[in-house]
């Protein structure tokens, strides 16, 4: 075989290779569903433990825990060292439960059926632009949170450790100290609003969500020791945002809802924004298609595409560019006073607005 056939058979290999790996890309995240809900990250720890060892840990048979261990070993999160002995790679230890930077609520949460069921309907929300989770379950998606008070508190903590990184830099990527008081709406369990409290002891905060939303955020607000600058206010961000603060923050929420809905939320905190007030939302930002575009659409190996289709399945909402943020800010009366990525938390964007 010729220098350039085996170049060209290399290339079609890998060309497989990537569409077999894509394809059992759902075996590999149950994979990791089943490794949290064993505990076996928790279980092994930052030592070497024999399978039949965890196995009995975990209350499971021995040959099948050897074979669960076997297939994280292969997706990067175990190492087997001699026969049957594995530890927990650096990737792994994230799945360790007691780690304050643990991802353990985010794979829960992320390979539930509540989450994934949603995604069988993906061709059909395609075809018609419907939300595939509303046909399926009955209901929409925080209505079934509601409904579910322990899926509601897994949600609130996996929305909390996939912001965890945010929250750790965002206090220091813009310049809080300038209001008196900022409303986080649709701020979740607090983890957000609490690091920027802590880092400005001058300002006050009001979290604003469901009171499915709010249901962990005083033990958050506690832990952080923020809870006496900081009041709830329950409510519904279609309805209206609580007025008062000169600082509306707005983080992962606005690509939960389509354009339309989009404009009534940002409405309604333009409708209560003093002179001066800014509204900050923070979201991925999809790159402007130029050209073929394929470099920027895998610039973070497509996760923020992947996240916009799960919006258009569970909840009918979407990512956007900066140009369509800019168009729904505008519908609410809002104009767009800066656009800049956040250090270290990529893709995550800082987009500041003040009444137009
Ligand atoms: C994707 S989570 C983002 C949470 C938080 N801002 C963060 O970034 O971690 C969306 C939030 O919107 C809240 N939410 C949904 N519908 C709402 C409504 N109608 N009024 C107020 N909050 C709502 C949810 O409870 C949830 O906390």
């Amino acid at each position: 075989m010729s220098t350039i056939d085996t170049a060209a058979t290399q290339t079609a290999m890998a060309d497989r290779g990537l569409i077999v790996q894509l394809a059992f890309g759902s075996m590999a995240s149950q994979t990791l569903r089943a490794a949290v809900r064993l505990k076996v990250f928790d279980l092994i720890g930052d030592g070497r433990r024999p399978a039949i060892e965890v196995a009995a840990d975990a209350g499971a048979e021995h040959q099948p825990m050897t074979r669960l261990l076997r297939a994280l070993a292969g997706l990067g999160l175990m190492e087997e060292h001699e026969p049957d002995t594995f530890s927990v790679t650096a990737a792994g230890a994230l799945l360790d439960s007691g780690r304050p930077d643990s991802l353990v609520s985010f794979v829960r949460m992320f390979t539930d059926p509540a989450i994934v069921r949603a995604w069988d309907g993906l061709d059909s929300s395609v075809r018609t632009g419907d939300i595939a989770f509303d046909a399926i379950f009955g209901t929409d998606f925080f209505s079934h949170l509601g409904r579910h008070p322990e899926l509601s508190a897994d949600f609130n903590a996996a929305m909390s450790q996939a912001s965890a990184e945010t929250a750790a830099v965002l206090p220091h990527a813009y310049d809080f100290g300038r209001f008196t008081s900022v409303t986080d709406v649709g701020g979740g369990d607090g983890s957000v609003l609490a690091r920027i409290l802590a880092a400005y002891p001058a300002l006050h905060g009001v979290l604003h969500d469901t009171q499915d939303g709010l249901a962990q955020a005083p033990e958050t607000l506690a832990r952080h020791g923020v809870a006496g600058r900081c009041s709830l206010a329950a409510g519904d961000f279609f309805r209206s945002v609580p007025g008062g603060s000169d600082l509306y923050l707005i983080k992962s929420v606005l690509h939960d809802w389509s354009d339309d809905q989009a404009v009534t939320i940002l409405g309604h905190c333009r409708e209560v924004l003093p002179p001066g007030g800014r509204v900050l939302i923070v979201e991925p930002v999809l790159p402007k298609v130029v050209g073929t575009g394929t470099a920027t659409h895998a610039a973070d190996g497509g996760i923020t595409y992947l996240s916009d289709l799960n919006m258009l399945v569970n909840l009918g909402g979407r990512e956007r560019t900066r140009q369509e943020f800019a168009e729904v800010c505008h519908r609410a009366g809002l104009s767009v006073v800066s656009v800049n990525p956040l250090p270290e938390a990529v893709p995550f964007y800082l987009i500041e607005c003040g009444a137009r």
